[in-house]
């Protein structure tokens, strides 16, 4: 079968994970990436074996053996590279939040059906191990009718500070809240007749980093109610830089979870922390983790004609409900969500 060529937009941390899953993938060939930061572009290129590198994305858009791209620039920055790739009849696999705004998340599945090409949105956890077992249990009918559900997704405060330059721009909501509405809507298999959040802030603005230090939310399901957290403070001393957790309860049974933790190897120096063999890692160079296999997926889908399970529509529902979620902080009142 001849390879698929794809191009990477946006070679940072995600971007490079990206890169390196096309590069090892055998049903794909990375042709090239783009990146403003020339010589970031540069060193991914050669690390992963690109031919190209650019720093304008719309010369890797006109190249034509590249058949597919992925766009992981910032979570605001979304919309235009996709909308392009579309019109140059690229397929697009789009890191999460698919966009921060509703009409941003309309103009990306419009383009995508014009042009004829394949739309997903990076929401990995779907390929997420843990959350595959929890979601067989609510098919399944193991747990009943789902009442209740806590989620908590938080990352230490270097995120915000040290890791994202454009933290300001973003939030703890879009940045991981949007991992945990998807999972929810996916779990319940229904829209919030409407929502409630609430943020609380300071310790990053004394920072001059301009966004919450936290969200809060609350999804009114028809028959169930939803909570999920997202703090962006935890202290640097944590093992992990992320903790997820989730409690799923329904009338028959309930699922705990909680990955981030799982303690199967433990390195403690002058810091104690729990290596990731999980989410992304690098196993004799081949990338593994639910991360690699949720990229794997888009591909597969591009070589094979199938549609992507994470579509559009989805990723718009999910900024669609945070965008609820932001005129409840605002107003103070619960949204019902259109
Ligand atoms: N870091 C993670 O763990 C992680 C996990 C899942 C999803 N994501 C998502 O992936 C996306 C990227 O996040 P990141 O952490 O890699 O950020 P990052 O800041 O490390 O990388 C973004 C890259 O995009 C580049 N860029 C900005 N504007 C560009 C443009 N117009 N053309 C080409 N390149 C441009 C930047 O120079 C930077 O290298 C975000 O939407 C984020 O929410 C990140």
């Amino acid at each position: 079968m001849k390879k698929i060529g794809v191009g990477v937009i946006g070679v940072g941390i995600q971007g490079e994970r990206h890169a390196a899953v096309y590069a090892n993938n055998p049903l794909s060939k990375l042709i090239a990436v783009a990146d403003i930061d020339g010589a970031k572009a540069e060193r991914i290129a050669r690390k992963y074996g690109a031919e190209v590198y650019f720093t304008d994305y719309h010369k890797l858009l006109d190249m034509d053996e590249i058949v597919a791209v992925s766009i992981a620039t910032p979570d605001f920055l979304h919309r235009d590279p996709c909308i392009a790739a579309a019109e140059a009849g690229k397929h697009v696999l789009v890191e999460k939040p698919m966009a921060t705004s509703v009409s941003d998340c309309q103009a990306m599945i419009d383009a995508c059906r014009k042009a004829g090409v394949k739309l997903m949105v990076a929401f990995h956890n779907r390929w997420n191990p843990v959350f595959v077992q929890t979601k067989l249990s609510v098919t399944n009918g193991d747990l009943g009718k789902l009442v209740y559900a806590y989620a908590r997704l938080n990352d230490t405060i270097y995120v915000p500070t040290k890791m994202l330059s454009w933290a300001s721009r973003s939030s703890s909501l879009w940045f991981l809240g949007s991992h945990v509405i998807d999972l929810l809507l996916w779990l319940f298999e229904e829209k919030p007749i409407k929502v409630y959040g609430f943020q609380r802030g300071g310790k990053l603005k004394s920072m001059g980093i301009d966004t919450p230090d936290l969200y809060g939310y609350v999804l009114y399901f028809k028959d169930a109610i939803a909570f999920g957290e997202n703090v962006w403070i935890l202290p640097d001393g944590s093992p992990t830089i992320a903790e997820f957790k989730l409690e799923l309860i329904g009338d028959k049974g309930c699922v705990y979870t909680d990955h981030s933790r799982g303690r199967s190897i433990e390195k403690i120096t002058d810091r104690y922390i729990i290596p990731d063999t999980y989410v992304y890692y690098d196993l004799y160079g081949k990338p593994l983790g639910f991360t690699a296999e949720c990229v794997n997926h888009f591909i597969e889908c591009v070589a094979m004609d199938r549609e992507p399970i994470v579509k559009g529509e989805d990723g718009l529902i999910v900024t669609k409900i945070i965008s609820s979620i932001l005129e409840s902080v605002d107003r103070l009142a619960e949204i019902y969500v259109s």
